[in-house]
Parts: C-alpha cells; structure tokens; sequence
C-alpha cells in the first residue's frame, strides 16, 4: 500500500488557512500556493539519489554531494496544478515539465482528458504529479494511469487538501504511488467538493468565477 505523508509543518498549516479564508483574492492565493509547494517539495525529495562529485572549494579538492535534478519531472494536472510548478521549479530548476489536461464532469464529476504534453523520456524520470486538491480521487487516478502507459514506475502525488475518498482510491487503485498532502479534510459534500476545503482551486487561481 503506499504511504500518506501529511506535511503539518506550521508554515505550511499557516499559509494554507489563509488560502482557505474565502476573502483571499487570486494574487495571494497563487503566491501561497507557490510558497507552500516548494516547502512541500522539501519532503517530496527527501530520498532521492545524490551523487558524488568533485569541486574545488577555496580551500581544497572535495567529494560533494549533488541531486541530479534531470531525473526528475513536475506534471501538474491542468489547470489548477500548475499553480504549484513554480515552487517545485525554484527547488529543482532543470526538472522537465510536463502537462495533463483533465476537467471533472459536472454531472459524473467523471474526469475528462483534454490534452497531455509529457517529456520523451518521461519514463526515466521520478514524476511528482501535482494537484492542490484531491477530491474523488478520479482525475488523480486517470493522470497516474496515463504516467503510467507511458512507462513511468516512479511517480509521486502530491497535492493540498486532499478527502478521505480521494485518498482511499489512489491507494487502491495506484498501491505504488505514495501521496503527500497538507491536510485530509473531512468529507465530500454532494457536489463532490472537499469540505471545508477551499473552494474550486482552478477558480481561484486564475479568478475565473
Ligand atoms: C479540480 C482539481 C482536480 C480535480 C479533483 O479540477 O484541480 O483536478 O478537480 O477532483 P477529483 O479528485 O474528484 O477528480 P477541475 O476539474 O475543477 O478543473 P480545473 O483545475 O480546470 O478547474
Ligand atoms: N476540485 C476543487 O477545485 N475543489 C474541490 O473541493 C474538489 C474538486
């Protein structure tokens, strides 16, 4: 089964309630949400692979430690998962960036697929898939399984608030695919949203409504 790390760091619990509050307009959210995902990226990356390099310091020769940030790749799930890229990209600059395109159905609240953009060698890399919000789980589980076809055996979900539903699945469906969130609310109202939750993600990013 794979692991649910929820990262309460009290930075990352503050931000995230100011994210909540439903006066906050687009330019804060998007700065918050940036801040908290390159905070989140800390225990994202906390095991992966270094390797050993030689530099020169200004004293003398060394073997030092480097992250080999051209393994790895950052696919958000549009649009509401782009809004986390950035904090990801200012930890790991050369990390490739890839793009899946999926809306919830109104009706079903069944994900649609809209356009996917990965990286060639996708499969070689560790993905984090991000999307703040982790409802159903459905548009997660689609994503990973479209990863998937492509070949990737490595990937990471990482999202904001997630649902216990949204949860559950992505363990049942995707067992490999460990999941890190900021907070499990507590349940899903009739539209499929998260409650408390903090609204449509997407809208707020982008202020669309
Ligand atoms: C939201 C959110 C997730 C999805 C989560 O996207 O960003 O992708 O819903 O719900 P689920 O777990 O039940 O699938 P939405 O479909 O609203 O699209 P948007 O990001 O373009 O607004
Ligand atoms: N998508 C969102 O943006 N918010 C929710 O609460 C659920 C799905």
């Amino acid at each position: 089964m794979s692991q649910l790390h929820v990262i309460n760091h009290p930075m990352i619990q503050h931000k995230l309630s100011i994210m909540r509050m439903k006066e906050t307009g687009p330019k804060d959210f998007r700065e918050l949400l940036k801040e908290i995902a390159m905070l989140m990226g800390y225990e994202v990356t906390r095991d992966i692979p270094l390797m050993d390099v030689e530099i020169e310091t200004p004293i003398c020769k060394m073997m030092a430690k480097k992250v080999d940030g051209r393994k790895m790749a950052i696919v958000p799930i549009l649009r509401a998962g782009i809004g986390m890229v950035d904090g990801l990209l200012n930890l790991v600059p050369v990390a490739k960036v890839g793009h899946i395109g999926l809306y919830r159905d109104e009706e079903t609240h069944n994900p649609v697929v809209y356009f996917c953009k990965l990286p060639e060698d996708i499969q070689d890399r560790l993905v984090i898939l991000t999307d703040p919000m982790l409802a159903t789980g459905g548009s997660a589980c689609d994503a990973i399984a479209m990863l998937k076809e492509r070949g990737c055996n490595n990937i990471r979900l990482m999202c904001l608030v997630a649902a216990p539903d949204g949860v559950a699945r992505v363990q049942a469906e995707h067992p490999d695919v460990d999941i890190y969130v900021a907070a499990v609310d507590d349940h899903l109202n009739s539209k499929a949203y998260i409650v408390p939750g903090l609204g449509d993600a997407g809208d707020r990013i982008f202020g669309t409504k």
